[in-house]
């Protein structure tokens, strides 16, 4: 295909909420003129609380109409709760490549001084046998500290609506990182929404915690393969073009459309429903 016929890269994002979107700052600055069809399937947040078999289902029922409508390069399941369960299922699904966000245990793992790491995550990425799968194979010689929450969940969707977070209701959640006798060196954000509380969590985490979540990695990987598919014939014109990013969600409340202007500064349209 020529520079000239090429027609512009999309992807899908696709989390329960706004998660999503550290993983979308990320990707956009590996590409920047990547088109993003964004969608937050508020309908059945949180996803950390929901049953295996229903996210199953439901983003596997979803997909393949996501798919056929916009045409995408690459599906990014911008949410660990997520991908800890459907990504088999759905690769049976769909025709285009699928890549998953779980959390960054083995770069967490190769970098721990102290052999002890922490795991920020949602309730149900914290029980997934594939999270106890990635501690077993990367970071097995490490004492892992599990902290599962789905207020810390709401609390990022809080912020980017603009709502004061209450910095002791963060620090009550991390406690147990505090207050372990060997605090981790190492926390990993292990869900997407978490890398939009860093500067909170910073302020309540022992001093020089640091903070590691999967973003880039995924950017990389998105890049790598839509450049197998030719991204990279249409060179710096692509790079430089604006891209048009939507905002998607599944369930019309007016808690969808407070987020309009945090989109409006992250350069996205207004959020429309999406009826699926
Ligand atoms: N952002 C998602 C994750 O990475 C889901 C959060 C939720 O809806 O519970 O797990």
């Amino acid at each position: 295909m020529s520079a000239l016929t090429a027609p512009p890269a999309s992807v899908i994002l696709f989390d329960s909420g706004i998660g999503g979107l550290s993983v979308a700052r990320e990707i956009r600055a590996a590409m920047p003129g990547l088109d993003i069809n964004y969608v937050a399937d508020n309908r059945i947040f949180p996803y950390g609380l929901q049953k295996e078999s229903v996210l199953i289902e439901r983003v596997c029922a979803l997909m393949p109409i996501l798919e056929a409508r916009y045409s995408p390069g690459a599906i990014v399941i911008a949410c660990n709760s997520a991908s800890t369960v459907v990504l088999d299922a759905l690769r049976t699904q769909t025709q285009v490549p699928v890549i998953g966000v779980v959390p960054a245990i083995k770069p967490a793992a190769a970098q721990s001084q102290r052999r002890v790491i922490g795991l920020l995550a949602t309730p149900g990425t914290i029980q997934r046998s594939y999270t106890r799968r990635l501690i077993d194979q990367f970071a097995n010689d490490c004492t892992v500290l599990l902290v599962g929450s789905s207020a810390l969940v709401s609390l990022a969707e809080n912020k980017l609506r603009g709502i004061p977070i209450d910095l002791q209701e963060v620090s009550n959640i991390v406690a147990p990182f505090c207050h372990a006798e060997t605090p981790p060196d190492i926390v990993v954000l292990g869900c997407t929404h978490f890398p939009f509380l860093r500067e909170e969590l910073m302020q309540v985490l022992p001093e020089n915690t640091r903070l590691i979540d999967s973003g880039e990695a995924i950017a990389r990987r998105t890049r790598h393969i839509l450049e197998a598919q030719g991204l990279e014939a249409q060179g710096a014109a692509f790079l430089e073009r604006v891209p048009t990013l939507h905002f998607f969600f599944t369930e019309e409340t007016d808690s969808a459309h407070e987020l309009a202007p945090a989109l409006l500064s992250l350069g996205y349209q207004d959020p429309q429903y999406l009826q699926i």
